[in-house]
């Protein structure tokens, strides 16, 4: 296509489909956590357009917060080992949490992620991502919300980036195995 930046092979998802994948996800969410406050716990950066997009089809009242983590490891791999870069604002204890990623891959990020949340004993804890590359899962991770199921290629856009750009895309993209220098097919 014309309007697809250089590196991006093919559209996975289009901005019309996240879309209406989002709203879906937004009345699920609702109906689950209706008689209580819930907290959106984003996942910097990768949470950041997908959340925003989110919060506004959750029509009951809520509160977000975030956090980011670094794993070490290079840019495709997680060797699960992690830090947290940036904490939340608020106490946990007693809340219903739900975690809000981009993408979950290995699991490496979202496991250390729950295990840390965990210890500060909230009511509940979950996780809904826009994203699922299960066929990469290395820790098992449950999903309760889960926008798509994608197989094992380089997404961006809508978040997601690699080495930082392409996250303002409006869609979900491939990028070239040769930018990414990566055929792990
Ligand atoms: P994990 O392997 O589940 O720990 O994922 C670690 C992080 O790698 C994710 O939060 C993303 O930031 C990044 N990541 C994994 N797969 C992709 C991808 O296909 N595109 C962009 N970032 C990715
Ligand atoms: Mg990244």
């Amino acid at each position: 296509m014309d309007d697809m930046p250089d590196n991006i092979v093919e559209i996975l998802i289009s901005q019309q489909a996240v879309e209406r994948r989002i709203a879906e996800m937004g009345r699920e969410i609702a109906a689950a956590y209706q008689d209580s406050l819930p907290l959106l716990v984003g996942v910097l950066k990768g949470c950041m357009i997908f959340m925003s997009d989110l919060v506004k089809q959750i029509d009951i009242p809520l509160e977000i917060d975030f956090i980011s983590a670094m794993s070490y490891g290079g840019v495709q791999k997680s060797s699960g080992a992690a830090r947290i870069t940036k904490d939340l604002d608020c106490v946990i204890e007693g809340r219903d949490v739900l975690l809000i990623e981009g993408i979950v891959d290995t699991g490496m990020t979202a496991g250390y992620l729950l295990r840390n949340l965990q210890a500060r004993q909230p009511r509940s804890l979950r996780v809904c991502t826009l994203l699922d590359k299960e066929v990469r899962r290395i820790v098992k991770i449950p999903i309760s919300f889960r926008g798509f199921s994608v197989p094992d290629r380089f997404l961006v856009g809508y978040g997601l980036d690699f080495r930082q750009l392409y996250r303002n895309l409006p869609y979900i993209g491939v990028l070239s195995n040769e930018i990414t220098g990566l055929d792990r097919r």
